[in-house]
């Protein structure tokens, strides 16, 4: 089922460049399945037009308050009655300055204030305005009314200038409102989580690692952020962006991924270990680089110290999850990890074409017994085992 299926979203453009993204994040909204109307303002449709929006939507755009279609007269009213949520994109610096002090002048920015559904927004406008105290108070009151603000992002603006204040991607709005929308199962928890790879260096420049992506753990985090928990990801040598909201230490070998854990794991309601921990690294690493010769080498490697046995050993452990990738007998793999690490749950995968694809078709294995999840990108399985997870800790506290 398309993840929108049955939702409709109101999506709201003012005056910017960046109203031309809007009309990708509509495309996007439509094919996830939602309903989407677009209420547009006198500004944004100097952008680009109500004819675009209404043909990417396939319903009619919205942008007068005196509109005469609603038989009550209340389009203000009406809209986002029943909606899942508003999201304006772009939203300029006059618009939230309209919205921080509760102006309702126009359409779009009456119906805000009418509103019955979460708001999102998302602010496109210069470097120099986006840093003004004006803005930034505006934006802090918007925050603290429960609003999400979703980036700026940095980079070439349309003014010439580079710095803040760049309207999120389409792709990245979309993401974030679906976010949004998912069940917060794990509000007031805390979670930890490790992901990627780590590097054990064998000498100044060369070093034993693996091809984990990072990918799954940072999905994970995303999917335990959008549940509601607090989330903070212990993040081997890897190039992802940690999702909004997430606090991320950066970890280089498995001892400073396992000190970093240690660090960050008072308090924590649940751990999961999603890094290709190394299992051995080279005995004492040279400090100058090793030079070639015609002669074999051998590497003395010692093992590294389990980061997720340690931590579900203590007495004041969490609800520990941990990962078992493996290139055959799954199952028995997996169970022995659940028993031997004492674990609350493993995921389990095949490995059949390697670490760090996109997509990924895992089992879960707890006490209950086996659960195969269906394939799905890393994202979707991600959010069914937290969804899982948040079953399993439900009827109990943790
Ligand atoms: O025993 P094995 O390495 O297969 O177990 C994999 C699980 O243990 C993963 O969840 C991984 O994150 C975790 N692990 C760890 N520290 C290690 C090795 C593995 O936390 N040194």
């Amino acid at each position: 089922m398309a993840e929108l299926s049955g939702k409709r979203v109101v999506v709201g453009v003012t005056g910017g460049v960046a109203a031309y993204k809007a009309a990708e994040l509509v495309r996007l909204l439509v094919k996830a399945g939602a309903l989407v109307d677009v209420a547009l303002t006198q500004s944004g449709g100097r952008f680009v037009g109500a004819p675009t929006f209404q043909a990417l939507s396939g319903r009619p755009v919205w942008t007068d308050l005196w509109d005469a279609r609603p038989d009550n007269g209340m389009a203000h009213i009406d809209l986002t009655r029943g909606a899942a949520a508003c999201v304006i994109a772009p939203a300029t610096a006059d618009f939230i300055a309209k919205l921080a002090h509760g102006f309702a002048d126009d359409l779009l920015s009456t119906l805000c204030l009418a509103r019955d559904c979460p708001l999102l927004v998302a602010p496109a406008m210069n470097r120099q305005m986006w840093e003004k105290p004006a803005t930034q108070r505006n934006v802090a009151q918007l925050r603290s009314d429960g609003i999400a603000i979703l980036g700026p992002a940095s980079g070439e603006q349309a003014c010439g200038e580079e710095g803040l204040g760049r309207m999120l991607e389409a792709a990245d709005i979309f993401e974030e409102l679906v976010g949004s929308l998912q069940p917060k199962r794990l509000a007031g928890r805390r979670v930890l989580l490790t992901a990627g790879p780590t590097f054990e260096a064998i000498d100044p420049v060369r070093g034993i690692t693996n091809p984990s992506s990072g990918r799954m753990g940072f999905a994970l985090a995303r999917a335990f952020r959008d549940a509601g928990a607090a989330v903070t990801l212990v993040a081997g040598p890897v190039e992802l962006a940690a999702p909004r909201g997430v606090r991320r230490v950066d970890a280089v070998s498995a001892e400073e991924m396992r000190a970093a854990v240690l660090d960050a794991l008072p308090g924590q309601h649940i751990f999961v270990g999603v890094a290709a921990v190394a299992d051995y690294r080279p005995a004492g690493a040279a400090a100058h680089k090793i030079k070639k010769s015609a002669a074999p080498l051998t590497l003395q490697l010692e093992p590294t110290r389990d980061i997720l046995a340690e931590v579900a050993a203590r007495a004041d452990a969490p609800f520990c999850v941990g990962f078992a990738a493996e290139s055959r007998d799954l199952a028995a793999y997996a169970r022995r990890k659940l028993e031997e690490k004492k674990l609350r749950l493993v995921v389990g995968n095949l490995i059949q074409d390697g670490l760090g694809g996109e997509t990924n078709a895992v089992t879960l294995f707890d006490a209950a017994g086996e659960h195969p999840l269906p394939l799905g990108d890393k994202l979707n399985v991600a959010r069914d085992i937290v969804s899982h997870i948040a079953d399993m800790i439900d009827p109990c506290t943790v």
